[in-house]
This record gives C-alpha cells, structure tokens and sequence, in this order.
C-alpha cells in the first residue's frame, strides 16, 4: 500500500526513541524526511549515529520543548531548511506521577508545560507551513486520558486536553484541509516504560501481571503498532478521510470487558 508520504517532511517531537523511534522509522520506510525534535539523550544519539550512517534523510533539532521559543525556533528551521511540512507528530511525553495529594500547582503546572504546552506551540508555529501543504498532525495521547490512573494528575490532565484538542483542532482546521488525529497507547515497552518498570519492587513480576491483563495475546503492544497507526494517519491517500478520530492501540486493554482477561 502507497502511503504518498515520499518527499513529505514530518516532524516528530521526541522522534529518537520510543514510541518517536518507531514513528520516524515507519516515516522513513515511506520515503518521508523526518525532522526529530526534543532531548538529544544517549538513547537519541545512539539513534542519531545509526541513521547518519545510513544515510537516512532524517534531521535532528535539540530543543527543551517546555519552552516555547525553542518550539518556534524549531519550526523556523524546519521552514528554512525543506521550506515546507506536511505532518506534525506531537509525541514527546512523560508520565511524571504528579498527584493530586503528592504534587502541588507549581509541579502541576510544570507537568502541563512538559507534557502538553508544547502540542500547541508546535501546532501553532507549524500552521502557515500546514495550511499549504494540507498537512495532517498526529497527537500521542494515553489511555491514562480514558480510565484515569490515580497519582498523575498533571499527565492525566495533559493527554485528556490533547483529546480535546484534536477534536478542536479538527473543527477549527477543516477549512484548510488538514486532518487531525491521536493515537492512544497503553503499554508499549520503551526506554521510558522501562525506567518505570526497573523502579518497581519487583519488575518483572509486575511486568507479567500487566501483560496478563491485556486480552489481545497477553503481550505488550508494540511502538511498531502505534507507528503503524500513526502512519497510516498522516496518509493523505489513505487517510484522507479521516479525521477527528482518537484511536486506541492497545489489544484490547482499555475497552474490552474484565472477565475477557
Ligand atoms: N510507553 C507507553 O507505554 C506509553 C503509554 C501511553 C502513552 N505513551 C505516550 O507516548 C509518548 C512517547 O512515550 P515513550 O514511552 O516513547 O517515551 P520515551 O521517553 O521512551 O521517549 C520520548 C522521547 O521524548 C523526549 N521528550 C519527552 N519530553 C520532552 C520535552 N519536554 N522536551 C524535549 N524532549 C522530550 C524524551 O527525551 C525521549 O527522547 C508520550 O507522549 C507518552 O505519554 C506511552
């Protein structure tokens, strides 16, 4: 299947490892050029290495996104380097466990900055370059949005609010053809899932309960599904019809009946 994203320059926050690894790898596989935007962590680089040495057509803009003006400056030098978009992929995330007794509204606020300001700065500098392309943006929510978890109510608040977002971005942006989707993931193994994992008394013990509770094959989901999926979005040809849609990946485990597991 022809995805129609040859040439198409895509940028994806937090592209160089996880759940963006993915996402720029599927991206790249569709003859895309990718821009990855976020922390250059050794997980990044180690990234970063591999794909200059394939020569792959994929850049990389070191950038706190908490902070606006790196959000714009970003986009700037996307503009000026390809001097065009066509899709957004706003991924970068963390859950950082700030609840609603062990946090305060400084913390509060702070997870928002790191977790969701940054959605929108980067859909607001990167719109006059979507508007001509009739781009597509693609935001990485969580089932957290859905089913809450208890202790996180800054990330909570942050991917419930990239919902509505899509939503409302989806309605505001139809006049310009652009398209706008969100992926939501449950559990996906990834470098930051794992730093989870390793922090629990007896990570694999609890890795397995977690895997036993997903009805789909008892297994993780992969962040090559999620990619898939997000993709599969940013696809004029394909996708072209769709938008406003928050799908779930996840086996199964978010939706499907208790007894099922
Ligand atoms: N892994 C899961 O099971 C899971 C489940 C639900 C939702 N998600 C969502 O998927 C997305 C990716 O998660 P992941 O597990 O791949 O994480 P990850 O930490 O493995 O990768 C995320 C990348 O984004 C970068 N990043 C994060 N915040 C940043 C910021 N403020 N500025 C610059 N760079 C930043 C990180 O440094 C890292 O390179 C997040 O939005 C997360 O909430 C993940």
């Amino acid at each position: 299947m022809d995805l129609g994203l040859k040439d198409h320059v895509i940028v994806v926050t937090g592209g160089g490892a996880g759940i963006g690894e993915a996402i720029s790898r599927a991206c790249l596989a569709e003859q895309a050029r990718v821009v990855v935007v976020g922390r250059l962590s050794e997980n990044v680089k180690r990234f970063q290495a591999e794909m200059q040495a394939a020569h792959n057509r994929c850049e990389f803009i070191e950038a706190q996104l908490a902070d606006p003006q790196q959000c714009r400056k970003a986009v700037e030098g996307v503009q000026q380097h390809y001097g065009r978009l066509d899709g957004l992929v706003n991924n970068a995330g963390a859950n950082d466990g700030i609840g609603l007794a062990s946090g305060d509204p400084e913390r509060f606020t702070e997870s928002l900055r790191q977790n969701l300001l940054h959605y929108y700065a980067m859909a607001h500098y990167a719109l006059p370059l979507l508007k001509e392309s009739q781009g597509a943006i693609v935001n990485i929510s969580s089932k957290v949005a859905l089913t809450g978890q208890g202790g996180t109510s800054g990330y909570a608040a942050a991917k419930g609010a990239q919902l509505a977002l899509t939503r409302e971005w989806a309605a505001e942006l139809l006049p310009f053809g652009i398209r706008v989707n969100s992926v939501l993931p449950a559990e996906v193994m990834t470098p930051l899932y794992r730093r989870w994992i390793d922090k629990q008394d007896q990570p694999e013990t609890t890795l397995k309960k977690i895997t036993e509770r997903i009805p789909l094959g008892h297994r993780m989901t992969e962040a090559s599904e999620i990619a898939a999926m997000t993709v599969f979005l940013l696809s004029p040809t394909q996708s072209g019809h769709t938008t406003a849609q928050n799908i779930v990946v996840d086996g199964g485990y978010t939706h499907l009946d208790r007894s099922l597991t």
